[in-house]
């Protein structure tokens, strides 16, 4: 089904913030748009806000003024719900609540003509349980928008258990149509983005939790090294501890119980506190006028290093090797293990395992692991850890190697995976099930997290580009080291890893 025609009529109802954007993205596509709220005055009151914003965009030339009035003549606020009995689309974003968007859901089925595609913007509700007990559940379907929606790109289409596939591909290419970055979904807990982010929080928060290293480190890793945006901490204040707690126990709860979604203790402990971020604040980090930034964690050398050798195939940290030569250093390449040696210590990429296990494990002395880094030739920050018996004068020869190349070396304490690696293999991991369970596509899975968490790779082009069978012996270890669930390989990898194959086949 092609998208809707620009001058078919959208109905938004719920003038809060997304009702609100959603309208504007629609006014600005062309289409003539309605907008009802049942608080007397708020669509009204919306439809304001929206000409203002405009009329911002106009003052800073990033608008056409008359393109800015034909947007404002196409948003009329509504009355009542009848005005809206002649949509052809009609968009709930009202409060999240089952009972309240079924009733509405319900009312909208006796007023609006059959053909009238009925979306809902829920984050969290199922979309098959929205349809259920209507006459034409098949017109039900998700069309999840991202905060703020006019924004933000990604636009999730969740298909419930009845919905039609020719709505979902209409609305697919109705969102298309109007500038966003669509992806198919089916209705399961956390549709994409909030099922395949979990681990980016997680994660860093069972660091902090097991003293791997302090917060303003763990982000300071997950920026610098890892290329995303913000770190976790950082992006839970943003948040709001509240709102981002109750995403995963919402998440967790939903899918029974499983470990791999399993809330954070300190976050609760926030949220208890009444510390819930910049809103209130104070999170993880103190926002009153004056207060300081607490300064990453960082190790300094004053050795001086101009050579290594190069065992194997360093792999993902491969391109740190010309990023080295490209800094005066010689490297010298022999056959091996995927070590490199500079002085006593002996550096590797991590697999998972802890460094004192790997060190007693594989007969290495003075052994130095390195985190992942997006991209090693222009990471500005890598973390490393050391095996217990790794002495003093190896670990400053690593640091110095890193800081002739211009790269700071951020200590993290002996645990499995490191910070970035153990984030993106579990961020992959989850994107893996996903596909596995038919949620989605790899293409949109990776499409939703860099358009709607602005990730800076989609999790499973990053695994391919690491290596399955790296990613899953990753997690195979974390797994060993926890003996947890949590941390359980998703089959499709294992599959993926056993078959040769790649979540993308155009690297
Ligand atoms: P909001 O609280 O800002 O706005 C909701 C609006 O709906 C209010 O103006 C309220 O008066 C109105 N409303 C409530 N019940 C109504 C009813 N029965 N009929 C008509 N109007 C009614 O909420 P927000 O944040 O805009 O969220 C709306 C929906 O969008 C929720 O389902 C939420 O889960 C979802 N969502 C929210 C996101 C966010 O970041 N805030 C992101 C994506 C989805």
């Amino acid at each position: 089904m092609p998208a809707l025609p620009n001058t078919s009529l959208v109905a938004v109802i719920g003038a809060g913030a997304m009702g609100a954007g959603i309208a504007q993205v629609a006014a600005q596509a062309g289409h003539p748009v309605r907008l009802y709220d049942n608080r007397p005055g708020a669509a009204a009151q919306a439809v304001e806000g929206i000409a203002r914003q405009l009329a911002r965009l106009v003052e800073k030339g990033k608008l056409d003024a008359d393109a800015q009035r034909a947007i404002v003549a196409r948003l009329q606020p509504a009355d009542a719900l009848q005005e809206l009995a002649d949509a052809h689309l009609v968009i709930e974003a009202i409060v999240e609540n089952l009972e309240v968007k079924r009733s509405l859901l319900r009312e909208l089925e006796a007023l609006c003509a059959p053909t009238c595609i009925l979306a809902s913007n829920t984050s969290s509700l199922s979309i098959t349980s929205l349809a259920t007990g209507l006459k034409h559940p098949g017109r039900v379907i998700g069309m999840h928008f991202f905060n703020p929606a006019p924004l933000m790109a990604l636009v999730e289409i969740v298909s419930g258990l009845d919905s039609d596939p020719a709505l979902a591909d209409s609305l697919h290419a109705t969102a298309k149509a109007w500038n966003k970055k669509p992806v198919h979904t089916r209705s399961t807990p956390g549709f994409i983005v909030n099922r395949v982010a979990r681990p980016f929080y997680a994660e860093s928060l069972r660091l902090l939790q097991e003293g791997a290293a302090d917060c303003a480190t763990l982000d300071a890793l997950l920026r610098d090294a890892g290329g995303f945006r913000m770190g976790a901490f950082e992006l839970t204040d943003l948040i709001g501890h509240d709102v981002n707690y109750a995403v995963t126990c919402s998440v967790f709860d939903a899918y029974y119980g499983d470990f791999r979604f399993q809330p954070s203790l300190i976050q609760k402990e926030l949220v208890d506190a009444g510390r819930l971020g910049r809103k209130s604040g104070r999170g993880f980090y103190d926002y009153a006028e004056g207060a300081q930034r607490p300064n990453a964690s960082e190790l300094s050398s004053d050795l001086s290093v101009d050579g290594c050798v190069v065992e194997g195939d360093l792999g993902a940290a491969e391109p740190l090797l010309a990023r080295l030569q490209a800094a005066g250093l010689a490297v010298t390449r022999r056959d091996g293990a995927g070590l490199l040696r500079v002085g006593d210590a002996v550096l590797a990429l991590s697999d998972g395992r802890l460094a004192s296990q790997r060190a007693r494990e594989d007969g290495l002395a003075n052994l130095v692991l390195l985190d992942l880094a997006l991209d090693y030739t222009k990471a500005s920050r890598l973390g490393i850890s050391w095996a217990a018996d790794t002495s003093k004068l190896a670990r400053d020869q690593a640091v110095a190697l890193l800081q002739r190349a211009g790269i700071t070396a951020s200590p993290l304490a002996d645990l499995p995976g490191l910070a970035v690696l153990r984030t993106v293999a579990m961020l992959a991991n989850e994107g893996a099930d996903a596909v596995l369970q038919g949620v989605g596509s790899a293409a949109d899975i990776d499409l939703a997290m860099q358009a709607g968490v602005n990730y800076p790779r989609g999790p499973l082009a990053w695994a391919d580009a690491i290596g399955l069978p790296c990613v899953l012996r990753i997690l195979d270890n974390l797994q060993a080291a926890y003996g947890e669930t949590r941390y359980r390989p998703s089959l499709l990898l294992r599959r993926h890893a056993a078959e040769g194959r790649v979540f993308h086949d155009q690297l």
